[in-house]
């Protein structure tokens, strides 16, 4: 295929708390691997390269076979690294040599919905080497200094930043042999290496799976509708 999609799942899940890696937690009977690899799915067509702990591989293995369907052969897994960044680039390293573009997408968004990987796809398409989803902030914001508030922020100059993040191959496999500093996503790496980066809509069901109340939140948008 032309485009790859890069799952990472490595990480511990510290904020969660759940004492087991986060992407192995269960949503409803499927975990917060298994729901990402779906919405993966239902996207266009893609290589899928899904990052796992390194002791974990096996189980992410069998969440793609329970997952992939008639995708199966376009899906591997590999070990991922210390941070995320790292784990990111354990992905890279497997995209196919015929892949243009490239979506990295955190396992932990696992209610996603498929358009947002179609948006993103598309505006890469088109044209541009760095895109992603966004929504609005939709807090009041205040610079603070320990407990002072120093002045409020315009939040109409602010975006919250979603995944999956896409890429011009290239670019990507530039930045990343080049990356220095640890960053918190694929987008600041590349900015700080002098690309430009595009928005294109996010949705709220992209939200990241982090706290204790973000797992309530995704366990009631699964949970049926009682009849
Ligand atoms: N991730 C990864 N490898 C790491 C760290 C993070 O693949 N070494 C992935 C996570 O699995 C997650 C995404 O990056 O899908 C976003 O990271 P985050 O939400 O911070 O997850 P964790 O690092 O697992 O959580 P915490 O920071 O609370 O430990
Ligand atoms: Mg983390």
């Amino acid at each position: 295929p032309r485009v790859a999609v890069i799952v990472v799942a490595a990480g511990s899940g510290t904020r969660l708390g759940v004492g087991a890696p986060k992407a192995f937690v269960g949503i409803d009977a499927h975990t917060i691997l298994r729901h990402a690899l779906r919405s993966v799915f239902e996207a266009p067509e893609a290589q899928v390269i899904v990052v796992a702990p390194s002791d974990r591989t096996g189980d992410a293995e069998t969440e793609v076979r329970e997952a992939a369907g008639s995708r199966r052969d376009l899906v591997s897994v590999v070990a991922g690294g210390a941070t995320r960044q790292e784990s990111v680039a354990a992905g890279l390293a497997a995209v196919w040599a015929d892949v243009e573009v490239v979506l990295v997408h955190d396992a932990a968004r696992a209610l996603t919905p498929p358009e947002v990987f179609a948006r993103v796809i598309d505006a890469v398409s088109q044209g541009s080497d760095a895109v992603i989803p966004v929504l609005p902030v939709v807090d009041t914001l205040k610079r603070v200094d320990a407990d002072a508030v120093v002045e409020p922020v315009d939040r109409s100059v602010l975006a919250a930043a979603q995944t999956p993040q896409g890429f011009r191959r290239a670019i990507l496999d530039g930045a990343y042999l080049d990356a220095a500093a640890d960053h918190t996503d694929d987008a600041a790496l590349l900015q700080a290496a002098g690309t430009v980066v595009r928005t294109v809509p996010g949705d709220e069901r992209a939200f990241k799976i982090t706290t204790p109340a973000d797992l309530e939140r995704a366990r009631a948008l699964v949970a049926p509708v009682p009849t």
